[in-house]
């Protein structure tokens, strides 16, 4: 299928997850962005939403969703939409492909429902394939670097790049993924990692894939959105 049209699929079932009176986190990543173009052409509009970039705040602001910072009063959100690099069959996910994997892993961690939406390359039988998106305080790259080598990984820092928090990202390869949440572990534990695009500890409850065949939804709920 067409890579457009299935983030168009996944992006107008997603919308069945939205809360008209709840404020709803939003992930980055263009996937997302078919999301939001989805919600400004729909009559469903959350009460304000908690993005993970700036580029998604932009996007949110036009269609008119206020975005708000995650007050203590929002946590848990009921649901957050984001895409992903990959997905495994246990919905554990690799992200980052955007940069914008430290705000997106609070959300999803701040949130009861995390609903991943992707098309149907994106699902794979192990995660790794696609690089590692690491983030790093600048004055850690080099021991980051160390530390990742030492893990087994191929680390390079993305060149001309800058998070929307100011830090630099690390791309890893080659690193083991027979346990992806230990190795999730084992990297934030590096001094200066701010946080890794694996997604293992707090992996996606559903995902809503775009397929030849139509939109699968895969993990729970299968049938009963929250509505
Ligand atoms: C950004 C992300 C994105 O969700 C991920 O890279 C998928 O992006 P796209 O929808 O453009 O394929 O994690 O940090």
């Amino acid at each position: 299928m067409d890579p457009e049209e299935a983030k168009r699929q996944v992006a107008r079932e997603a919308l069945r997850f939205v809360r008209t009176s709840e404020v709803l986190g939003v992930g980055a990543g263009s996937t997302v962005a078919t999301f939001v173009d989805a919600l400004g052409a729909s009559d469903v509009r959350p009460r304000a939403a908690v993005v993970a970039s700036e580029r998604t705040r932009e996007l949110l602001e036009r269609i008119g969703v206020t975005v708000v910072g995650l007050g203590a009063d929002l946590i848990p959100l009921p649901v957050y939409v984001d895409g992903a690099d990959e997905i495994d069959g246990e919905l554990r996910l690799i992200k980052g492909g955007g940069g914008a994997l430290a705000r997106e892993k609070v959300i999803a961690s701040a949130s009861a429902l995390f609903v991943c939406i992707a098309s149907e390359d994106k699902l794979v039988r192990g995660l790794g394939a696609f690089p590692l998106a690491v983030e790093v305080l600048p004055m850690a790259v080099h021991l980051a670097a160390r530390e990742l080598r030492a893990l087994g990984g191929a680390p390079a820092v993305r060149d001309g790049f800058q998070t929307d928090n100011g830090n630099l990202i690390v791309d890893v390869r080659g690193l083991d993924f027979a346990d992806p949440a230990t190795l999730e572990g084992a990297i934030g534990a590096i001094p200066g990692v701010v946080e890794c695009g694996i997604f293992a500890r707090r992996r996606a409850d559903v995902a809503i894939v775009g397929t030849e065949g139509g939109v699968r939804i895969l993990g729970r709920p299968t049938d009963s959105p929250v509505l």
